[in-house]
């Protein structure tokens, strides 16, 4: 198990001593052909790491929170994955806490602050599942939580989003990425993905079936448009691993989640789409501050208007 302690953010001092009850349970579940080895598929991501993937990373934060810079917030990066957006948090000058529920991507995110940062106390990764409350509960509270194409991979996306809402201060911020619910071909892709998870004839079948419009397709459709460089950094290959493999699966439409957000005290402020296209759709929520709490909204540069701002890619 990987854990670093000693950050001293004052809501995380107890985490050196933290008992998981999920030790090991991601591994099973892999072994057992229930859950793809995202791990695996990150460490292989980072052997195509470079500066320009974190510039990436770093622009797509900037963006969606609608800030040039962290300085002084704390950020909670839940299913860190391979550590590259962990990584742009803390170059934008915030405080991290990372964690993943698969062991492997907590070494990816280790490796990644030992080469890349050098002031590891502002920044600790550690592993846990979004969804075990005592281990949430045990990190306290954060200006921004940001989960990334993650909480519909937990096999209970509905109480993981509930679990994450609960690390956001008042006033502060909620960046998640979910699956678009796209009725029957996100059935196909559950089946799909199942198979990939099954055994290494069914996961090579599914690849050749699929990968020349997961890979080829797309890199066609992204050069006629001049935009060969995928957004946040990612890549082509691993992408498509990803897709294919990223079980559990589930999806929803972008109105079912602000609703269930909207009933906990979130308000959207920025929802960006995929469209039509399978992929996710990205939402930026406010947490509503306390007004007795004293607290400012931890990015002053989001509109006060309850209007959101909606895009798609
Ligand atoms: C598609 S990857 C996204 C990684 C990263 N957020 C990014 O945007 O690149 C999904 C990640 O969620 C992690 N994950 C799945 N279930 C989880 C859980 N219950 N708690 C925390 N992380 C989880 C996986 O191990 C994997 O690294």
């Amino acid at each position: 198990m990987y854990i670093r302690s000693g950050i001293g953010m004052g809501t995380v001092e107890e985490t050196g001593s933290l008992q998981l009850t999920n030790a090991g349970q991601a591994v099973g579940e892999i072994r057992e052909g229930k859950r793809f080895p995202f791990g695996a598929n990150w460490a292989s991501f980072l052997t195509e790491f470079d500066q320009g993937r974190v510039e990436g990373s770093k622009a797509a934060l900037q963006g969606m929170l609608g800030a040039a810079d962290l300085v002084g917030k704390t950020l909670l990066d839940v299913g860190c994955g391979s550590g590259i957006h962990s990584l742009a948090a803390r170059l934008l000058n915030a405080q991290v806490v990372s964690f993943d529920f698969d062991p492997l991507a907590v070494a990816c995110t280790l490796s990644l602050q030992k080469e890349l940062v050098s002031d590891e106390p502002r920044w600790q990764v550690l592993e846990g599942s979004a969804l075990d409350r005592e281990f949430l509960k045990r990190l306290g509270s954060f200006d921004i939580v940001y989960s990334w194409g993650v909480l519909h991979h937990t096999g209970a996306m509905w109480a993981s989003i509930d679990n994450v809402t609960r690390c956001v201060a008042r006033g502060g911020v909620l960046f998640i990425a979910i699956y678009n619910d796209q009725g029957w071909l996100s059935h196909y892709w559950r089946a799909v993905k199942r198979l990939y998870n099954q055994n290494a004839l069914l996961r090579w079948s599914m690849i050749a079936v699929h990968l020349p419009y997961l890979v080829l397709g797309r890199w066609i459709s992204r050069s006629i448009r001049g935009r060969l460089r995928l957004d946040r950094g990612m890549s082509y290959w691993s992408d498509a691993k990803d897709w294919l493999g990223g079980f559990p699966f589930e999806v929803a439409r972008p109105e079912k989640v602000t609703e269930f957000l909207r009933q906990r005290g979130f308000i959207l402020k920025k929802l960006k789409t995929c469209g039509r296209r399978p992929g996710c759709n990205e939402f930026v929520f406010s947490k509503q501050a306390d007004d007795s709490s004293g607290k400012a909204n931890a990015f002053g540069e989001l509109p006060a208007a309850t209007a959101p701002t909606v895009s798609s890619r």
